[in-house]
């Protein structure tokens, strides 16, 4: 990784400010602790059974909340599944955490408008997520024909709760990294131009046509952006040799976009939250001749993004990203607690893969030295 410097290197309008930041320029040896709500995880993925159990705990050390992806296999559809989905997760969490999984159901072409009501009146789902089909892991059973799911457009709408959506046309047709301003046309537009009432959160955005598009439409819309989209461009994947660990989707673009995304997750615009899209998946599925997608970022994503925030001097908006603006776009309170980061500068070891039986679950490589180590978390 040596050779690919991530991080956005400074420009003329992206000055140090804020008092941490101030102190760094003096005097780099300077104590720098932060204390900020704790944060919420707005779009992980948990697995389920023993790979489950193994990587819970990098999330519930940090995260007070997060909302949990529904694409198991086989899915998530009902509401009684993610019931029991959340009991396991429950179940599995070490004692001393305190920690809420958020649950969401899994849209398909059948699923049953009167099912995802009592699911919400019930109080077990917190958002439905929508995954053209064959668009990524699972997504098998998604949705083909756009049609098919309006009646449940009706029921979110009436709840005000949000529809999460992959963003990406899984036409082959469409060059990948298209993918995702292909579908802001041909399918997000119409969705919300038919539901204008519908709370809509662009999942894992990772180009400018996204950020434009969540600018361009009120408080109803909203994205998640992920650690490692911060963190890194296409290069990282492809230059210089294949690297399976940073194929997710959607796949990283052009630094261009990277740009972007951090002007958008930095600048403290309550439309943009982090969703870490912490996804494990064994290693030897990921270094295999058809790997597949998805970055394992749970134990090192908090630290990632303090680290991106105070390379241009933005640590003051780093609690409205991490901590407030998802709770607000939900509906919910912001957490109580509180989390202390920490500045050391000894840049942080790189975290270990996670060993499960003979498999291993290699965790991102940020290709950049991280300082904030995350201390403690700190009750209300
Ligand atoms: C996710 C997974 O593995 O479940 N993979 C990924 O590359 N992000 C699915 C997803 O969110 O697309
Ligand atoms: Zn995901």
């Amino acid at each position: 990784m040596a050779e690919f410097q991530a991080g956005l290197p400074p420009t003329g309008d992206q000055k140090l400010h804020g008092p941490a930041a101030a102190s760094a320029q003096t005097n780099p040896l300077e104590h720098r602790e932060l204390q900020i709500r704790k944060p919420d995880d707005w779009h992980l993925h948990l697995r389920d059974g023993h790979l489950m159990e193994a990587v819970l705990p990098a999330t519930a050390r940090v995260f007070a909340r997060a909302l949990v992806m529904p694409n198991l296999d086989p899915p998530v559809i009902t509401g009684r599944q993610a019931a029991t989905y959340r009991q396991r997760i429950v179940s599995a969490l070490p004692r001393h955490f305190m920690f809420t999984p958020l649950m969401t159901l899994y849209l398909t072409e059948d699923t049953d408008p009167f099912d995802v009501r009592k699911a919400i009146e019930h109080g077990i789902v917190t958002a439905v997520k929508l995954y053209p089909a064959d668009s990524t892991t699972n997504s098998q059973r998604g949705v083909r024909n756009f049609d098919t799911i309006r009646g449940v457009v009706d029921v979110l709408s009436e709840f005000g709760v949000p529809l999460c959506i992959h963003g990406e046309v899984a036409d082959f047709a469409i060059d990948v990294f298209d993918r995702e301003a292909v579908f802001i046309e041909r399918v997000l537009e119409p969705i919300q131009r038919s539901a204008p009432e519908l709370k809509i959160v662009l999942e894992h955005v990772t180009t400018k046509e996204g950020v434009d598009y969540v600018l361009a439409n009120g408080a109803s819309t909203a994205a998640t952006i992920t650690a490692h989209h911060l963190l890194i461009n296409r290069n990282h994947i492809l230059a210089g040799g294949l690297r399976p660990h940073y194929y997710c989707l959607p796949v990283a673009k052009r630094e261009r976009h990277r740009i972007e995304l951090i002007k958008a997750a930095t600048s403290g615009g309550s439309s943009f939250f982090l969703g870490t899209d912490s996804a494990p998946h064994f290693d030897r599925k990921k270094e295999a001749i058809c790997g597949c997608a998805g970055i394992f970022s749970a134990p090192n994503a908090l630290s990632c993004v303090a680290q991106v925030f105070d390379d241009i001097g933005a640590l003051k908006h780093l609690e409205s990203f991490v901590s407030i603006n998802g709770a607000k776009f939900y509906g919910l309170d912001a957490n109580q607690d509180s989390i202390r980061l920490e500045w050391q500068e000894e840049p942080i070891e790189l975290s270990q893969p996670i060993s499960y039986g003979t498999d291993k679950v290699t965790v991102f490589n940020p290709g950049i030295d991280l300082h904030w180590k995350v201390c403690s978390a700190v009750e209300a």
